[in-house]
């Protein structure tokens, strides 16, 4: 039965502590014992040391991770499960978020390990937990019951995937349709849950693009590096800009390309990894976008991505004009927000360029950050005048 605890996990006085301070990570170290025939994935309920329950969890055991905590009461694991996919989903529905969003963050939404997210009629599923894959049918029947898509996709080959050791997969769970169309303010986008990045499109950048489209102007040079399917690019072009788009991915730039017909706009779309394409391009901007993927994707890579960081955003704002903008992010969860701007405040030095910051930006709401877990704000963004 997946549904019933099958054993305890007890934990050490650090572990209990930071359980009942809202922490839904048990890592190893925390872990004391371990008792009944407890198999990876399965439910059991978690105590401390004195024998006092302090909720109920999966057993995880995979890379660093023992429980992903998913009560501190003891409840009904499959009725709490589809309640709080339904909670998640009541938030985004007051969100307004046009026909796509991120449905789950994870712990963020007191579902650890568990990403899902909604590209119109099609749901993409993706995990990082044994628990919760052990039970993708269930949760793949819970999300046709609260949303009734058309169809339900399994992505699960991330990179925190490979890393643990958990298999990779890309299925269709239910019904045929992979690909969907989604309107974002006024532009619109070709998503593709199975061939695309991630679960098929960057929702987290929402605001800001939209953002980038009010900012950019009738014959305004627009430079989105990094562009993927265009999502800067389209909305600067809607606003009437001349658009350079570089993205060193085929499938990203063909997808530019159809997305541009899609709004009937113009725009250039390069193939080109970005430190080539700038060293053969000395145009300046009115505009420059800088959004590479997380140039540090585990702790041991951040002083290296640092420097890279530092020398993309350098090299970028010598492309801006003066007084002109600058947006850049960075979606490295191990890169903080005061780091980041440290990094930006560097590049301006070395780039031998003022900069103004007119705001700090992060991912948009449907994206919730949980204070406990600080990864879930790991979208961090600047929006800089350069002098
Ligand atoms: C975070 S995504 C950009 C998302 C995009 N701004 C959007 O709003 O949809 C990062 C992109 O960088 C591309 N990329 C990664 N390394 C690159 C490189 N060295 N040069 C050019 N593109 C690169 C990836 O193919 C990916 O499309």
């Amino acid at each position: 039965m997946i549904w019933s605890p099958v054993g305890e996990a007890v934990l050490a006085e650090e572990g209990a502590s930071r359980l009942r301070k809202g922490q839904r990570n048990i890592y190893v170290k925390w872990l004391v014992s371990l008792r009944g025939p407890v198999e990876k994935g399965d439910l059991v309920v978690i105590k401390d040391e004195k024998g006092d329950t302090l909720g109920l969890g999966f057993f995880e055991g995979i890379g660093a991770m023992a429980v992903r905590v998913l009560s501190t009461e003891l409840e009904d694991p499959f009725s709490l499960l589809y309640r709080r996919l339904e909670e998640a989903l009541r938030l985004r529905e007051k969100l307004k978020l046009d026909n796509f969003f991120r449905w789950v963050h994870s712990e963020a939404d007191a579902l650890p390990g568990l990403i899902i997210d909604v590209y119109d009629d099609v749901v993409v599923i993706s995990s990082t937990s044994i628990g919760m894959d052990k039970r993708v049918e269930e949760i793949s029947a819970m999300v046709g019951d609260l949303f009734r898509p058309s169809s339900i996709v399994l992505k699960n080959d991330s990179r925190p995937r490979r890393e643990v050791g958990l298999p990779s997969e890309r299925r269709v769970l239910s019904g045929g349709k992979t690909r969907a169309v989604v309107r974002e303010g006024g532009a619109l986008f070709h998503v593709d849950t199975i061939k695309g990045q991630k679960t098929g499109f960057f929702i987290d950048q929402r605001l800001n693009r939209i953002e980038v489209g009010y900012l950019a102007g009738p014959g305004d040079r627009v430079l989105d590096l990094y562009s993927y399917t265009g999502g800067f690019a389209i909305h600067a072009a809607l606003s009437g800009a001349e658009v350079v788009a570089v993205d060193e991915s085929e499938y990203a730039v063909t997808e530019m390309r159809s997305n541009a017909r899609l709004n009937s706009i113009e725009l250039v779309a390069v193939q080109s990894r970005v430190k080539e394409f700038l060293e053969g391009d000395s145009s300046v901007y009115d505009l420059v976008i800088v959004d590479p993927p997380a140039l540090a994707p585990s702790r041991d890579m951040v002083s290296r991505a640092r420097k890279t960081y530092t020398a993309v955003n350098a090299t970028a704002m010598e492309r801006v004009v003066s007084g002109g903008l600058m947006f850049t992010s960075s979606c490295s969860q191990f890169i903080t927000k005061e780091e980041f701007k440290k990094i930006v405040i560097r590049a301006a030095t070395l780039s031998n360029r003022e900069i103004m910051i007119l705001g700090e930006r992060g991912a948009s709401p449907d994206h919730p950050i949980d204070p406990m877990h600080p990864w879930t704000g790991y979208l961090k963004g600047l929006l800089l005048r350069v002098e």
